[in-house]
């Protein structure tokens, strides 16, 4: 894709609901790039700690209720509107509705923190990912950037990046494993698409 014209960046919207580490740290590493930008941060949880970071780093944030997604086309309209380049799901715990799909195929991406299709699927997000992990004592996990499908977790493989698990694992060890992994990738798998 040439991006000749001054002042127009490619642009990455990213979809939260929660915590928000991911999407600022997708935001940290274009801020300084010369033609890609975090265009906007959207949310469904007003309360999240995501759209309070947002906030305070002065990134655009929209805030939207589950009827703008499911019972109207007002949130798609919205993006639609920005025209993002990617839109890049971090810890967003909605599923994507079908029209957004259509409207924007091949440019909705996902992280997951496991190695797909382990531990993958309705529900499996977040500590509850790493709870099953470690009951079952894997000795070795991971982290999956994929497409995103009309299905949770099930849409085509991007990448995927693997670490080794201790014996002494816990969930607080695992956990940082995990991100150290989403950090160092997702921006860079998410650069790699845009060019
Ligand atoms: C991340 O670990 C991400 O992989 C996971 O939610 C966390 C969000 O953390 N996503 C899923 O489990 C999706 N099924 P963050 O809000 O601090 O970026």
């Amino acid at each position: 894709m040439e991006n000749s014209k001054p002042n127009s960046k490619k642009k990455i919207v990213v979809f939260a609901s929660g915590n928000g580490t991911n999407a600022v740290n997708i935001y940290h590493y274009f801020r300084e790039h010369d033609d890609v930008e975090v265009s906007h941060i959207v949310s469904n949880n007003k309360k999240s700690r995501v759209l309070r970071r947002a906030h305070d780093l002065g990134i655009k944030c929209i805030h939207f209720d589950k009827e703008d997604l499911y019972d109207s086309t007002n949130l798609l309209e919205v993006i639609q509107e920005i025209n993002p380049d990617v839109i890049a799901l971090a810890g967003f715990l909605l599923k994507i509705p079908e029209p957004f799909l259509r409207a924007f195929p091949n440019q909705i991406v996902n992280i997951h923190p496991s190695l797909l299709p382990d531990y993958g699927g309705d529900g499996m997000y977040g500590e509850r990912v790493f709870k099953r992990i470690l009951k079952d004592k894997r000795t070795e996990s991971g982290i999956t950037i994929h497409y995103v499908s009309e299905n949770y977790d099930e849409g085509e493989i991007i990448a995927q990046h693997k670490v080794e698990l201790e014996g002494n694992e816990d969930l607080n060890s695992l956990e940082e494993k995990i991100h150290g992994l989403e950090y160092e990738h997702y921006p860079k798998e998410i650069e790699k698409l845009l060019y």
